[in-house]
């Protein structure tokens, strides 16, 4: 990747203090979650106290799209408590861009989208303007007493504004809500097999980032720990959050087309690591991208195909193209073979 084409900072964020990175990311994946890690995992956590709430509105809104396709699109990342009354937690760098800006191009082309996002991280239509760095009272102005918008954003925000109303009036969008890993993944379960009813035209898009390691509840501290706890050191142990992945695709959502993401920030790993995931799940396509270079290009790895490369032209670049413009179109040319092949299956049986 030439750094200077597209104006990046070179990949030198180191991911510990001294030496080498903290985490090994050379060594194999975890292996994929078994029943008994389910039974472990969810029987062992409270899920959140609203799932019921969320589930119902997922039902609903499968059946008002029946015959319609339905994105589930993931998005940011998850927190882990290190206090059950949480004081402080561990977090990641997700705002949600991906996420969000792929919901608005499946929203284009006609998909339902339910977007399971980190709360207050970015989400569709609504991202155009909820940065620090391109906030909406940079778009409004005072003209007679009242509040406009600018004569120059006016072209822009009315597109803007057309698509989510008609996203809204058409009942299309569903917002779910999660913060922790626990929520996250008690939520992608339930939801999951709220979505069985729609079948092969269910996508999963899982583009958020989330936790690898977590405090369990069985060793959390129930109230905020004490500064002085540990003497100068706060050590904790963390425990592997298990891959479920391998359980969506089998359990959750077996008629489902899946698609994950592998992020890295060592080119040299990226597509072997991704390579890996699509062995280790069996669902049909692994996007990988790196932290880096994220916005600019990204990696299709699927059964029996080469790699397919997704990358701005300079010209896209400069223009401001969104990836996601692309990754979408090709993800949903993918999701049409799915489609086709699994009502031919279901035909011959
Ligand atoms: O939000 P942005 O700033 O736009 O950034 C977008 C992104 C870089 C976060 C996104 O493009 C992305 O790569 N998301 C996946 C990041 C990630 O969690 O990668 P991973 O290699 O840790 O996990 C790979 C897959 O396994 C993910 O699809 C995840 O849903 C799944 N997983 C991860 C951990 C876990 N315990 N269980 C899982 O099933």
């Amino acid at each position: 990747m030439d750094y200077t084409r597209h104006h990046l900072p070179p990949p030198t964020r180191r991911l510990s203090t001294e030496g080498g990175p903290v985490i090994d990311r050379t060594i194999p994946l975890l292996p994929p979650a078994l029943e008994i890690d389910e039974h472990n995992f969810f029987d062992n956590s409270d899920p959140p106290e609203y799932l019921e709430d969320l589930i119902k509105e997922t039902e609903e809104f499968v059946k008002f799209h029946n015959g319609r396709r339905i994105a589930l699109v993931t998005s940011g990342g998850t927190t882990v408590p290190l206090e059950n009354q949480t004081v402080r937690f561990i977090d990641n760098f997700s705002a949600g861009t991906r996420g969000a800006t792929s919901a608005e191009y499946f929203l284009e082309n006609n998909y339902a989208v339910i977007f399971l996002h980190r709360q207050f991280s970015l989400q569709p239509y609504s991202r155009h303007y909820s940065h620090a760095t391109n906030c909406f009272l940079d778009y409004m102005e005072e003209q007679d007493g009242k509040v406009v918008v600018g004569p120059k954003y006016q072209a822009e925000m009315i597109s803007v504004l057309r698509k989510y109303q008609a996203a809204k009036d058409k009942n299309l969008l569903l917002l779910l809500p999660f913060t922790t890993i626990v929520q996250y993944l008690h939520t992608l379960r339930a939801v999951s097999e709220a979505l069985q009813p729609a079948g092969c035209r269910a996508l999963f898009y899982l583009a958020a980032a989330v936790s690898d390691f977590f405090v369990p509840p069985s060793r959390i501290s129930e109230h905020k720990i004490q500064s002085k706890a540990g003497g100068n050191q706060l050590k904790m142990d963390l425990d592997p959050v298990p891959k479920f992945l391998t359980r969506l695709v089998d359990k959750w959502a077996p008629s489902a087309m899946i698609i994950s993401f592998k992020l890295e920030t060592d080119s040299t790993i990226l597509l072997s690591k991704a390579h890996q995931a699509l062995e280790r799940y069996s669902h049909q396509l692994v996007i990988g991208n790196l932290l880096q270079t994220r916005k600019y290009e990204v990696v299709f790895v699927e059964p029996n195909s080469p790699e397919f490369w997704i990358r701005l032209s300079d010209r896209q670049a400069k223009d401001q193209v969104e990836v996601e413009s692309l990754i979408i179109p090709a993800v949903i040319e993918r999701h049409n073979a799915w489609i086709k092949k699994s009502d031919e299956m279901a035909k011959d049986s």
